[in-house]
């Protein structure tokens, strides 16, 4: 169980992150995509692709919804974080599926065929403790904030102005789920400064981005997927920004990881 001095200063936390989302950054998929210029969307299959792919991603919600509440049992702060949450990362899911359908790339059949293949696969938390998940949790809203920020430019250049802002919305709402991850994990270096090191350590490792083996017809994904991170780019543009945030160095993730266990 969590010290108490520790779920106070998760709840503080909660807070300002859910001011801030309730002031400035709050935006709806009816009223905040310019669906208007849907005239313009270019027909460029590998857009359409990588748009279906990231839906598939988050449409794995409800897993990583329990996966976090069953994690948290008594800590309010990080309870009403996970709500708010999933709340946020369902219209991400939602957004992409109306991009999708209204832009005729996709008709309602196919979306639910993949909903369906989507559906009938289980993703499964890759950590058992909550200050794993935590770490986890920072560097994926990183790993997936690098990632939209890419097709968003990749729409850009396409001349996709409602694909482009789509991605642009979601990729704020990353940013800041990134945000208050690492915010907690500082909490949690401050309280135990070793122990965390070790699991930072360990889920450096062995980290690996949700879901996407899950989803169908994986080969023809793979060049989604690795878009934005060839050579070395989760350690430039993921892991060194997440040290530097955490005011750590790669030094101290050395000496952690010297008395991490080879085998998970
Ligand atoms: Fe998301
Ligand atoms: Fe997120």
């Amino acid at each position: 169980m969590t010290s108490i001095a520790l779920r106070e200063a998760f709840h503080r936390e909660f807070m300002t992150f859910f001011e801030r989302a309730e002031r400035t950054r709050r935006w709806n998929v009816f009223d905040d995509i310019p669906w208007d210029r849907l005239d313009e969307v270019p027909a460029r299959d590998e857009l359409a692709l990588a748009a279906e792919t990231f839906c598939g991603i988050e449409m794995f919600l409800p897993d990583y919804l329990q996966a976090h509440l069953s994690l948290l049992a008594g800590d309010y702060g990080q309870a009403w974080f996970s709500a708010n949450w999933g709340y946020e990362e369902a219209k991400h899911a939602l957004a992409l599926r109306e991009y999708l359908l209204r832009s005729g790339r996709r008709t309602e059949t196919q979306m639910r065929e993949f909903g369906d293949a989507v559906t009938a696969r289980h993703w499964e938390p890759p950590y058992r403790t909550p200050r794993q998940m935590v770490v986890y949790s920072a560097l994926q809203e990183l790993t997936t904030f690098v990632s939209y920020r890419e097709q968003r430019e990749l729409a850009r250049r396409a001349h996709d102005p409602v694909l482009a802002e789509v991605y642009r919305l979601i990729g704020r709402d990353e940013m800041a789920h990134c945000r208050f991850y690492q915010r907690i994990l500082g909490l949690h270096l401050d309280e135990d400064r070793t122990g965390t090191l070790k699991d930072l350590a360990h889920v450096v490792r062995t980290f690996r981005m949700p879901a996407h083996e899950l989803l169908p017809d994986r080969e023809d994904r793979e060049s989604v997927r690795t878009t934005g991170f060839g050579n070395g780019a989760f350690i430039t543009e993921v892991l060194l920004p997440s040290l530097g945030a955490l005011g750590l160095t790669r030094h101290d993730l050395y000496s952690a990881a010297a008395t991490v266990p080879a085998a998970r």
